[in-house]
């Protein structure tokens, strides 16, 4: 009966299960990613959060111990750059302890843009991080800096990757956002560059979120011209999916070395399934990536906890959230004709 109220408690508005938690643990980044940050909308004078403005991590894992009790088994870590909140491998390892009530530990993951992971790949993976996205969208050089807005190396990425496939975050899968014109020369390099190393090289979408990366829709090459390039010359065949709530579209390379995948959340939207919850950085829960006003945590947080039920307010708050949810931003997408202003921006929430 308790399991079954569980269950229940937590389905959204349109019977979706709260499966999945993104933590953005900070909105600074040491790249201006021409699709995310351009660096003429964040520049010297651009004002990111206060110190005291950011959740600590005790109060991050005040809410995540309540998403899982609400049913979320994997919590992936994010940014802006998570790397750069100092001290994350400590939130990592205070993560690392939760398990689900079938005593399974949560599935703890990070999206990272893998220029300072060279040297944190080992304490990450003794603090108990077990997987790693690392965004890479070209090997070359010139393209690389254009796509990153910034003049460090791919190879600085490149070596990030190699040290987290070394420890064992592994299956490590590597972003890359397609932007026409731009990087889409890069594709087949890139898929050349990590077949047979075990690394999983997904392709992305370039997607409207936020307000400043100046999105058209001529700029996005879809996941079908991706794979009618890749599959020219490495065929393809469609894999089953891990999950039903994963984003990727996975595609096993015929001579067995290895798959790849593409999101394609502009082309064949994945709302109907979509089970993730989002924490800002700030402590504001969104319940989507392109959503405008998020639902604060961060006061119920910081009231002086002199009750023994505000861990069941808390739980309260973050139900209430999700059931309510109706979100399906990418399927109404075709539907809207102008854009909402003061979406959320990626940095800030973390993809
Ligand atoms: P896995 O656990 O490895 O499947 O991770 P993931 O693909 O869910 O996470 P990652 O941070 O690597 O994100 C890959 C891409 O998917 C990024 O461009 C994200 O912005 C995008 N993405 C992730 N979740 C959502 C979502 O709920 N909606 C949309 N539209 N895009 C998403
Ligand atoms: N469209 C698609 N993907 C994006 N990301 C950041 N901005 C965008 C965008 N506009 C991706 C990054 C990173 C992940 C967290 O989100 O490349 O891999
Ligand atoms: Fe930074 Fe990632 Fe955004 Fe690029 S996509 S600017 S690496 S947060
Ligand atoms: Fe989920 Fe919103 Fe993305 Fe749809 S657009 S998949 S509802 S985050």
């Amino acid at each position: 009966m308790h399991n079954l109220h569980r269950v229940v408690s937590c389905l959204d508005n349109l019977q979706r299960p709260l499966c999945d938690l993104r933590i953005s643990v900070t909105d600074r980044c040491n790249l201006r990613c021409t699709y995310c940050m351009p660096g003429e909308a964040f520049g010297r004078d651009f004002v990111f959060l206060r110190h005291a403005e950011l959740l600590s991590f005790e109060e991050i894992v005040c809410v995540a111990q309540q998403c899982v009790a609400l049913g979320a088994r994997k919590i992936r870590l994010s940014g802006g750059e998570p790397l750069l909140r100092h001290g994350v491998e400590r939130l990592v390892e205070m993560l690392a302890g939760l398990h689900g009530d079938d005593g399974k530990p949560i599935e703890l993951a990070m999206t990272s843009n893998g220029t300072l992971l060279a040297k944190k790949a080992r304490s990450l993976k003794d603090a108990g991080l077990m997987r790693l996205n690392i965004s890479l969208d070209a090997l070359d050089e010139n393209i690389f800096h254009r796509m990153s807005g910034s003049s460090v190396p791919p190879g600085t990425v490149l070596e990030g990757i190699a040290a987290a496939q070394s420890v064992g975050l592994t299956p490590v899968k590597v972003n890359a956002v397609v932007k026409r014109g731009i990087n889409e020369g890069e594709i087949l390099p890139l898929v050349r560059h990590f077949r047979h190393s075990g690394v999983i090289m997904r392709f992305i979408e370039y997607m409207d979120v936020g307000n400043t990366n100046g999105w058209r829709l001529d700029d996005v090459v879809t996941s079908s011209e991706t794979l009618a390039r890749i599959n020219r010359e490495y065929p393809l065949t469609p894999i089953e999916p891990h999950a039903t709530n994963e984003v990727a579209q996975r595609w096993a390379f015929q001579d067995g070395s290895g798959e790849i995948g593409v999101i394609s959340s502009v082309t064949r939207a994945f709302c109907h399934t979509c089970s993730r919850l989002r924490l800002s950085t700030d402590g504001k829960l969104y319940t989507c990536l392109f959503a405008t006003e998020g639902v604060d945590l961060r006061a119920l947080l910081r009231t002086k906890f002199t009750h023994s039920d505000d861990d069941a307010a808390l739980r309260q708050r973050i139900a209430a959230t999700w059931h309510c949810r109706t979100d399906r931003y990418s399927q109404l997408r075709h539907e809207m004709t102008e854009k909402p202003p003061g979406r959320i921006e990626m940095s800030y929430i973390g993809g």
